[in-house]
């Protein structure tokens, strides 16, 4: 299974224990970045895992920042996705059975790392559980997203935030 695999500066060490982690597990690791402590902007790399994942290219999606929050709701605006944040194993595993999910988030700032590792091992392993209900919901839930104007494959709609960074405008 490919698992891809992002996260901001903030946490870059904690998604290298996950990387070793799947990789151990078996799992082929994609991973978008960011690959540093260099401060950058978590929605790049919301985009990445999110683009790879609903092309097909990754079948599963796991993004990491601070708190989990910025980058999970870059990630669920990318067409196809629905992310869930999670800090425990119950949610995890309900965002996975009933409602789909095809990618995971986590504040690497908030939650351990082997809790993380945990999480996502039972995440992975769980699966979807159609019911007429759920699907229901599922189609209801993707529904909500608008296919005009989105940003899928536009490599250039970070160019702001690259500019600045290249003009040294970043000093953290
Ligand atoms: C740092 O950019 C921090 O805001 C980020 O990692 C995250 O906590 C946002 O939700």
């Amino acid at each position: 299974m490919k698992i891809a695999l992002g996260c901001d500066h903030i946490v870059t060490d904690t998604k290298m224990k996950v990387s070793d982690f799947l990789k151990a597990k078996g799992y082929e690791v994609i991973d978008v970045g960011t690959y540093d402590n260099t401060r950058t902007h978590y929605p790049i790399f919301g985009k990445k895992v999110g683009e790879l994942v609903a092309s097909g290219q990754a079948d599963q999606g796991v993004v990491l920042c601070g708190t989990g929050v910025g980058i999970t709701n870059s990630v669920n605006k990318v067409l196809g996705i629905r992310a869930a944040l999670v800090r425990d194993m119950t949610s995890a595993i309900y965002a996975k059975e009933q409602l789909n999910a095809n990618v995971i988030g986590f504040g690497g700032r908030i939650t351990g790392e082997f809790l993380i590792c945990d999480i996502v091992e039972a995440f992975l392993k769980a699966k979807y559980q159609p019911s007429k209900e759920n699907q229901k919901l599922i189609a209801k839930i993707d529904a909500i997203q608008v296919d005009e104007n989105h940003q899928t494959g536009n490599v250039d709609f970070f160019d702001e935030f690259i500019q600045k960074w290249d003009e040294g405008f970043y000093h953290d």
